[in-house]
């Protein structure tokens, strides 16, 4: 296959290592914004550069990866579609509501397939909750505790980009929940504080932020994330029942240390990163892609759930900035 990538900057310079590896991938070509930047990329991978983004259009894919800024997602994300080209696209679908739903208006209506970058839903833990949840073995599941903590805050020049912590880091654990429940929030309470660089609260953001999500089903939901968690990445979800407790995202590799004598779990090198965490998730989901991309399999992950997702965040952030409790058909379209 040809598969072209848009945008190689932290995480498409990654993806561009997982498609080089990929057997299925003959050919890599890689555009960027910056030329210079896709060059060194492409350069260091033996993968094929394109001078500008515009000739990836032009270069006959068989499908394109979207790793691009959040700001540059819908027009990559339709011109691709209206030229029948199957894609893949990070987190978030588009930084505002607004293009989100233009974004799905086209999907809608056209036949190619879009897949929406969320790498837990290929996690083994978090497959292995979602089987737990879903069975019943845990009985009913009365809370979800999920957080998000990254090891440290984004460069000054990502966050005013970003569309906010919950659109931009929470928005995973939005998606996680409706994934590993199958339910929908109805309503949600959210705050936010600023302990940490000015240069966060500048760009209207928070570095912290806790969420209470209630589900149409009575769960509650706690989220939490922080952009200063220097210990390293640490990303779980507890799902608490009447029979029986799990944890995703547990192992010797958390970055958590218990203070109980004689305990030394866990005890392994924290996660730095996201990368290193969830890097077999990473690489089934762009597995899985170029099956979506031949029209082997369908989208895992569809646009309409990048919007679920979306509009948990968009009530999580005004349900903070106007400190009160949101229901969700507030933001609904
Ligand atoms: N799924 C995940 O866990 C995960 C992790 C990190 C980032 N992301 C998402 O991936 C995207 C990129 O994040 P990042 O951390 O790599 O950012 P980054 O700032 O490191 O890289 C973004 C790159 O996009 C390029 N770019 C900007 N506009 C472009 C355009 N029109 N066409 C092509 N390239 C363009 C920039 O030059 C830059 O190289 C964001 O949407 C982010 O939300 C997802």
């Amino acid at each position: 296959m040809r598969i072209g990538l848009a945008g190689a900057g932290l995480i498409g310079s990654f993806h561009a290592q997982t498609l080089r590896q990929l057997p299925a991938v003959e050919e890599l070509v890689i555009a960027d914004a910056n030329a210079e930047r896709a060059r060194q990329v492409a350069e260091a991978l033996g993968a094929k550069a394109l001078p500008r983004v515009d000739d990836l259009f032009e270069s006959k894919l068989d499908g394109l990866v979207i790793a691009a800024a959040t700001a540059a997602h819908p027009e990559l994300l339709v011109r691709a579609i209206e030229r029948g080209i199957p894609v893949f696209c990070e987190k978030p679908v588009a930084p505002t509501l607004h293009e989100t739903l233009a974004v799905l208006e086209r999907v809608q209506g056209a036949r190619v397939p879009v897949q929406i970058g969320f790498q837990r839903r290929f996690d083994a833990g978090y497959i292995a909750a979602r089987e737990a949840i879903r069975s019943g073995r845990l009985g009913w599941v009365h809370t979800l505790r999920a957080c998000t903590l990254d090891e440290a805050p984004p460069p000054p020049e990502y966050v005013p980009t970003s569309g906010g912590i919950f659109r931009d880091c929470s928005i995973h654990d939005f998606d996680i929940l409706r994934w590993v429940t199958g339910r929908e929030i109805v309503h949600v309470h959210a705050t936010g504080a600023n302990r940490g660089d000015d240069y966060i609260r500048a760009a209207g953001d928070v570095d912290t932020m806790a969420a209470i999500l209630t589900f149409d089903d009575g769960t509650l939901a706690v989220v939490s994330a922080t952009m200063y968690n220097a210990k390293g990445y640490d990303v779980r979800l507890e799902a608490l029942g009447s029979k029986d407790d799990i944890c995703a995202g547990l192992d010797e590799r958390t970055p958590l240390r218990s203070v109980e004598p004689g305990v030394r779990f866990p005890s392994g090198t924290p996660y730095p990163g996201f990368i290193e965490r969830f890097r077999p998730a990473y690489q089934r989901e762009l597995a899985v892609f170029l099956d979506v991309a031949a029209r082997q399999v369908e989208s895992p992950c569809s646009v309409a759930d990048g919007l679920a997702a979306f509009l948990v965040a968009e009530a999580c952030e005004r349900a903070r900035r106007e400190r009160r409790m949101v229901r969700m058909e507030e933001v609904a379209p």
